[in-house]
């Protein structure tokens, strides 16, 4: 039993956030990464998103996994190392780690520093037996993994949520190479994608009645003004989400209600009315799109878990070429 402190790896550093800031602020159309979303205020919102009756996501990737548990568990293999990207509350891995009672470690790995070290702390707890090693780094960097070279065991990345659909389709190629090299020949990586579905239900999951996801989009605004010094008035902004077909893909933005002046650190950026911030994209898949895009990264699809609708798909990919 190791109860060793979070690794913090001081992954974005303040003058790193402000030139993302300054460069997405001052681009047409102007847009901020959606990764900045995730500060501690921001990982709590995303949390209760994952609750709502219409983000459907959450609950339906929960159900494929609650059902077929045990072919995902043993895809994963007995005494494997789990390494989770963007772990967040790691809720849905606590059926893995249920299943999987063997396992050799679990590394979570998360942006968010304090919500990592509190799902810690909760884990622990749940499973003193397991060897956790968090890792507080952002995952879309190239990272390293320290290697045990006694064991070597076959390790499996965990990454759920169809997060992979917050990247480009050019990151989310970078991204799943990165994760080849983590894992390497043998290793595997159990994905989850949301599918490509009616539009009428992708705008309502990214456009609760009850305004969360609207608080979630609009964190990033306060977070500019407490961390940058930036002055928005979040009252001059709404939240918007449209499913741009064409591209396959939820865009999420804040929109500028009238003609308005914004400072961030000293620089001025004047916006019109209907002028919008492009805050996020989130990209939903067939099968074969998320097939061929992991094909590009030497992975392999061995196995494919969905729900009754289609509406979400958990696929277990092994690595079978080194790039
Ligand atoms: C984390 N990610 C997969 C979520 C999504 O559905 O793209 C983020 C989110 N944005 C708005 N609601 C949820």
């Amino acid at each position: 039993m190791t109860h060793e402190p979070p690794t913090l790896v001081p992954s974005d550093s303040k003058q790193s956030f402000l030139n993302d800031v300054i460069d997405g602020l001052s681009a047409t159309p102007k847009t901020l990464p959606s990764k900045y979303f995730y500060d501690e205020a921001g990982s709590a919102l995303f949390d209760r998103i994952t609750e709502l009756d219409v983000y459907y996501p959450t609950r339906t990737e929960r159900g494929i996994m609650r059902t077929h548990i045990r072919e995902m568990a043993e895809a994963v293999g007995s005494d494997s190392v789990l390494i989770e990207y963007g772990s967040g509350s790691s809720e849905k891995t606590r059926l893995l780690l249920d299943a999987l009672p063997n396992l050799t470690a679990y590394i979570p790995i998360d942006i968010s520093a304090e919500h990592l070290a509190a799902t810690t702390r909760r884990l622990r707890m749940a499973y003193p037996n397991l060897v956790i090693s968090p890792i507080a780094a952002d995952y879309t960097r190239p990272l390293v993994i320290p290697d045990d070279p006694v064991q070597r065991r076959k390790r499996v990345v965990y990454f759920p949520g169809s997060t992979i659909g917050n990247f480009t389709p050019e990151e989310a190629r970078q991204f799943l190479r990165q994760i080849s090299a983590v894992i390497g020949m043998g290793g595997g990586l159990l994905l989850g994608i949301d599918r490509k579905k009616d539009r009428d239900v992708l705008e309502r999951a990214y456009d609760d009645p009850e305004g969360v996801t609207a608080a979630f989009n609009m964190n990033l605004l306060k977070r500019l003004n407490r961390e940058l010094g930036a002055d928005f008035d979040l009252d001059a902004f709404s939240h918007e989400a449209v499913y741009n077909a064409e591209m396959s893909r939820v865009e999420m933005h804040l929109v500028s209600i009238g003609k308005q002046t914004v400072h961030v650190n000293g620089e001025a950026f004047t916006f019109h009315a209907g002028e919008s911030i492009h805050t996020e994209n989130s990209f939903k898949f067939d099968v074969s799109d998320a097939v061929e895009l992991a094909a590009s990264a030497g992975l392999e699809l061995v196995h494919e878990w969905t729900d009754a609708n289609e509406w979400f798909s958990v696929l277990y990919f092994a690595c079978a070429k080194r790039l």
